[in-house]
């Protein structure tokens, strides 16, 4: 039996380069460093992280999670970026937290730090970001997700060109309960 769809994206696209460094508008999209530890513990401190992103990090669970990122990138499951100023300051983050390259989809994660906020950040990041993974990489489908009441996200979300799908009904479980959450997605001509 032959399968009669071709891989959108070939395995070993992502593995068989170096994670990139993107520009976008003013910010970068770096690979993390070990040395980023204290942003990234200070943002899962950040009670709005905790609520969307559902977990706390303490320096440790933050070490391993900087660490897992270059093997995300040779597996091809994932790919995190920090988002830093010019002067190469941790502002926040964004990341592919799922990849599929046969099915050429991935699904976006993003967050600001607190002090960052009201710059627009997020939606610059993720506007570089999209162009990277739907052109260089070759993508088709980007998708993200945001809990109903998240507006911020959903600016974000806008802003950066991902039209809204729809309502998925009691869709993730937050710490708090539930949530209805807003499909976003973009997609490749
Ligand atoms: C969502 C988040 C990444 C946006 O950060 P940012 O890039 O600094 O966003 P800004 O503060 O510049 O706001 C972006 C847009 O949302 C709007 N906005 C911000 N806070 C808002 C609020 N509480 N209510 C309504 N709109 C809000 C802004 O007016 C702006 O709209 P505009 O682009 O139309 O002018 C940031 O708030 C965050 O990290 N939140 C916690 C984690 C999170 O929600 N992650 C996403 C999970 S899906």
């Amino acid at each position: 039996m032959a399968y009669l769809v071709a891989d959108v994206v070939s395995a070993g696209t992502l593995t068989g380069s170096p994670q990139p460094t993107l520009a976008a508008d003013g910010l970068t999209l770096r690979p993390w460093r070990s040395a980023d530890l204290p942003a990234v513990v200070a943002a899962y401190a950040d009670p709005a992280i905790q609520q969307w992103h559902c977990r706390t990090m303490d320096e440790s669970e933050a070490a391993d999670w900087l660490a897992a990122w270059p093997g995300r990138w040779r597996t091809e499951s994932g790919a995190g970026w920090a988002v830093t100023s010019p002067d190469d300051e941790v502002v926040g983050q964004i990341g592919l937290r799922t990849i599929s390259l046969p099915a050429g989809f991935a699904e976006i994660s993003y967050w600001v730090l607190p002090a960052c906020r009201g710059r627009r950040i997020a939606a610059r990041a993720l506007s570089a970001l999209t162009t990277w993974a739907l052109g260089s990489l070759g993508l088709h489908r980007l998708e993200l997700r945001h809990s109903m009441v998240n507006t911020a996200s959903c600016r974000v979300a806008t802003r950066a060109g991902y039209a809204a799908e729809g309502v998925q009904r009691s869709a993730l479980l937050h710490p708090d309960g539930w949530h209805d959450m807003h499909l976003h997605a973009v997609v490749s001509c």
